[in-house]
């Protein structure tokens, strides 16, 4: 007897994490500077002044986490490469002992027959690159394809799944418009123009990946959708959560599958609106075999004071984790039916789901945390309803296998399947990441 949600065959089930989250070992190996490591040691940017500095350690405990990937029993793991491990002055001489970090790493996942899902960007920009302008300068993107290339030329033998970047609306909109991350800047134009570069860089990545890689490769980018709900029946509401809509979802759906911007929304954006060279977002559709989607909570929006698109944003009633997230698992199968029918879908895969909760390590290294196997439980089954109703959907990857540095927040929020004890860096798997050994082991 089991109440677990079962898939179709082949499906991929795994966890994710990121560089700057978890490997610490900032200085070392020849890693150069990313745009983290200045940001969080910026005071008053994170939480406590929190940094990456150390993380789970995982640079030098990655065994004993892919050991720990294994007892969990995961079918694939999705981490990111630290883009100034490879090339610290983010172009340039090309740091191989960055390299052979990551080429043991694949060796040791794929001998535990645990698939690899690398993306090559999630969030640390080299410093240098951010001095010459980062993201708002178009240089950037080429920047990124050699980058993309470098790491395929190592990798790409072995790693057949390529994420090129994690969640353009956070880097660019948070990083560079309300600046809650790195860079830390607030001009909307920038970060519209930031945005754009980082649509240019996944489509030349992605070509600068295909031609490098000996393996059979698989490119695809992951992006953070929500659905968006009108606070209620006013027309301005309603007007407000479609410009929200247009702001969080279809400012990169569209240039994606359409190859352009939503007119809506460059209407709306007139006086700011990127500069771009006529076929930027030409190729687009045909370069993506799938798309990641990270998905954690709906937005409930009404028309309101709040830039860039003048909403104000509201908290239904509901349960709500430590993020101030509701939790909201119809949203997942709202928004994978709804870009089925908005959107000519190649594969999907969820990149990213998961909930901090306050966890607490009890004598015996036991970690209840039954709000977390509820909320996996009632996401994963939102997305097995997709399935069946058509949803091209491929695979689910928990956020996160540890817990970790979660950005601003520091660690202060808990979102892994292993409780990591900062103190002396020892993991426990919680009961959520039992519960996920469980339901992985059940599958057909
Ligand atoms: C996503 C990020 C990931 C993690 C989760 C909670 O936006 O991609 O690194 O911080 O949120």
């Amino acid at each position: 007897m089991t109440d677990f949600p079962l898939f179709p065959p082949g499906f991929v089930l795994g966890a994710a994490t990121s560089a700057y989250q978890i490997e610490g070992g900032v200085r070392e190996g020849g890693r150069g500077e990313s745009i983290w490591d200045r940001f969080s040691h910026t005071p008053g940017k994170t939480y406590r002044g929190h940094t990456g500095d150390v993380a789970c350690d995982h640079y030098h405990r990655w065994r004993e986490d892919v050991d720990l990937m294994a007892r969990l029993g995961l079918r694939a793991y999705r981490l990111s490469v630290a883009w100034p491990r490879i090339l610290p002055q983010g172009h340039g001489p090309v740091n191989e002992v960055g390299l052979d970090f990551y080429d043991r790493l694949v060796d040791a996942l794929l001998e535990r027959g645990i698939t690899p899902f690398v993306t090559l960007y999630h969030w640390d920009l080299p410093q240098p690159l951010q001095d010459a302008g980062g993201w708002p300068e178009r240089s950037v993107a080429d920047r990124f394809a050699d980058y993309a290339a470098v790491v395929a030329r190592r990798l790409g033998d072995r790693v057949q799944h390529w994420i090129t970047l994690n969640e353009p609306w956070v880097f660019a909109f948070l990083g560079y418009g309300t600046g809650v991350h790195a860079p830390g800047l607030t001009d909307w134009k920038a970060a519209l123009q930031a945005a754009h570069h980082a649509l240019l860089a996944h489509g030349k990545a992605a070509d600068a990946l295909r031609a490098a890689a000996s393996a059979p490769s698989q490119v695809g980018i992951t992006l953070n959708l929500n659905p968006v709900d009108p606070v209620g029946d006013r027309p301005a509401d309603r007007e407000a959560a479609h410009r929200f809509d247009g702001y969080c979802n279809r400012w990169f759906l569209d240039p994606l599958f359409h190859s352009r911007y939503p007119p809506d929304m460059l209407a709306w954006w007139a006086d700011r609106a990127p500069v771009m060279e006529s076929d930027d977002l030409s190729g687009l559709p045909e370069r993506l075999d799938f798309l990641g989607v990270n998905y954690y909570t709906r937005a409930v929006v009404g028309a309101g004071p709040e830039p860039p698109v003048r909403v104000a944003t509201y908290r239904p009633e509901g349960r709500y984790t430590e993020m101030g997230w509701e939790v909201y698992p119809d949203g997942l199968y709202r928004l994978l039916t709804r870009l089925r029918r908005d959107y000519d879908l190649p594969d999907l895969y969820i990149t990213e789901n998961g909930a901090a909760f306050p966890d607490t390590l009890q004598p015996g290294g036991v970690v209840e945390d039954p709000l977390r196997v509820e909320y996996l439980r009632d996401h994963l089954e939102a997305a097995r309803r997709a399935i069946r109703a058509g949803v091209p959907l491929r695979g689910y990857f928990a956020w996160s296998l540890l817990d970790n540095f979660e950005w601003a927040y520091g660690y202060g929020k808990r979102f892994g399947l292993v409780y990591v004890n900062y103190a002396d860096q020892a993991r426990f798997i919680k009961a959520s990441g039992h519960w996920f050994q469980r339901l992985i082991g059940a599958q057909p």
